[in-house]
């Protein structure tokens, strides 16, 4: 729009830019339909997981048509380094109807179901071999057979979480440590403090004399204000 503006400052130059413009809302508005009348198929907004060897992982993968489904197949591939395995296969007569999983791998197990429109899988305790990525793929025979997938990529991490875990120990117990210190500190100030208190009062006269004991006085009694707070914690 902008655009539009700072060019049509002739007539002419106003009416071609005004054509652009209704070829361009034409051309937006095919592409519109023709995109959310189709197919697609989506891994979610997370497109890759990192999982621990051993553990078992949920791949994600949904659908949703807009001219409704049909007989739609949908499989699941391992990318082995450029070869495409099938893990798993099916077609979904209809909306609502679950569809007849074929599993291709000893350790694929189906959890989707089509009336959620979740064709995920789960794969069992997964290894080191497993990692890579994973296509969720699917075809519409209501529209041209036109195929749709989504990829899942799947890292596999040793046990480093429990590496994490311990480093997460150490920083909990060094703050508890810290706490624990401070609030010694807090405990002996405050002895401290009512002792020093008590010579106060004992010496009085000479403090308030000299300028020089002002600043311990200040000192002492912001002491005494964390003091006062301190049985609240
Ligand atoms: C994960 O891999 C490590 C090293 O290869 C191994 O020691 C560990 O037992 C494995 N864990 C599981 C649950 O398989
Ligand atoms: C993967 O492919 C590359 C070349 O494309 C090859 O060098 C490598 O050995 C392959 N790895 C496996 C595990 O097959
Ligand atoms: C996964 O591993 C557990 C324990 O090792 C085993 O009981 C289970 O059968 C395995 N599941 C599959 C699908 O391989
Ligand atoms: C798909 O189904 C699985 C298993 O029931 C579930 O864990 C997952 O959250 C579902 N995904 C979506 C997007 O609904
Ligand atoms: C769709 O994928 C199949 C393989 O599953 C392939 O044979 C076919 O040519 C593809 N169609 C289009 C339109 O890309």
């Amino acid at each position: 729009m902008a655009s539009v503006d700072s060019t049509g400052s002739s007539v002419s130059g106003r009416l071609r830019s005004g054509d652009l413009l209704h070829a361009g809302l034409a051309v937006a508005l095919l592409l519109g339909v023709w995109t959310v009348g189709g197919l697609e198929v989506s891994t979610g907004k997370v497109s890759s997981i990192e999982a621990m060897n051993g553990s078992t992982v949920l791949l994600p993968c949904t659908y949703s048509s807009c001219i409704g489904i049909e007989n739609l197949y949908f499989n699941w591939q391992y990318n082995d380094n450029g070869t495409l395995i099938k893990l798993c296969e099916a077609l979904i007569p209809m909306e609502g109807v679950e569809p007849k999983v074929r599993v291709l791998h000893e350790r694929v197990e189906f959890v989707g179901s089509s009336k959620r429109n979740n064709i995920s899988i789960l794969l069992w305790n997964i290894t080191f071999e497993d990692e890579g990525e994973y296509i969720c793929f699917a075809r519409n025979p209501k529209e041209k057979n036109r195929n749709h997938s989504a990829i899942f990529t799947l890292i596999v991490v040793d046990q480093m979480k429990e590496v994490d875990n311990t480093l997460t120990i150490i920083i909990v117990s060094a703050l508890g440590g810290v706490i624990g210190l401070v609030i010694i500190v807090m405990v002996i100030k405050a002895v401290v403090v009512h002792f020093l208190q008590k010579d106060d009062e004992k010496n009085k006269e000479c403090l308030v004399s000299s300028s020089g004991n002002d600043n311990t006085e200040n000192g002492l009694s912001g002491a005494k204000n964390e003091n006062k707070g301190t049985p609240k914690a």
